[in-house]
């Protein structure tokens, strides 16, 4: 047993229990508010998909090397740099834009401003490092991304579409992505137990309000006007 291997009697563990219950009813509620893909419009199919990528294929690799540079366990580490090194290795991003590409959805200055507002507050959010809050919000959204790739690949091919390369590979390899980032939870919570005043979820609201915005286009198109 190493320095950061958590002793399933100790309180860290029992923590770390709670804060991935919390994350999967997080993403439970998420899942539910989807709308129904039957009932979407071509525009609101093409609208979704384009907005989740403009997030996605420019964020996701820099949130991650976010988490990294936080963390200080070496298991944290070994688990986040074997993320990074399938994202880069595989480019997902290439992957991503040959999804939104096929599905006509690329996404244009209108979809990127959208999202604009919610997504400069996840990546001020992640600038602070705040390490087990970064860590929870990448463990929340790889267990979100492997449940919505059905969502998403639903409708891809309702806009003709017939790549899926990257919602088969998201759908599979995320499970074990989530797996591994809630074990580097449990390591920096035994490493560096969180101030117990501090809201351990808020990386998980901000980056929820994001996805709603990408599925809902709720937010405002500059910050000030609404769409
Ligand atoms: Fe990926």
């Amino acid at each position: 047993m190493n320095a950061t291997t958590l002793n399933p009697q100790t309180p860290s563990l029992s923590l770390g229990m709670s804060i991935q219950q919390q994350v999967d009813d997080s993403i439970s509620d998420l899942l539910a508010s989807l709308p129904d893909p039957k009932k979407l419009s071509a525009e609101q199919r093409r609208g979704i998909i384009a907005r989740y990528s403009a997030v996605l294929e420019g964020n996701f690799i820099y949130w991650m090397t976010g988490a990294l540079l936080s963390v200080r366990s070496e298991q944290a580490r070994s688990i986040i740099l074997d993320n990074l090194h399938e994202e880069v290795r595989d480019s997902h991003p290439e992957m991503l834009r040959r999804f939104t590409l096929a599905a006509h959805a690329f996404p244009t200055d209108s979809d990127a401003m959208a999202v604009h507002r919610d997504l400069t507050k996840v990546r001020l959010f992640v600038g602070r490092l705040s390490t087990v809050q970064l860590v929870i919000m990448m463990g929340f959204f790889e267990g979100f991304i492997q449940k919505f790739m059905s969502f998403l690949a639903y409708l891809a091919g309702d806009q003709g579409s017939a790549e899926r390369e990257y919602t088969d590979v998201h759908g599979v390899c995320d499970i074990a992505h989530t797996e591994g980032l809630f074990r580097a939870l449990d390591s920096e919570i035994s490493l560096n137990p969180p101030d117990p005043e501090a809201n351990l979820f808020e990386g998980v609201e901000l980056l929820s309000s994001l996805i709603r915005s990408i599925v809902q286009q709720t937010a405002t198109n500059n910050g000030c006007k609404p769409i």
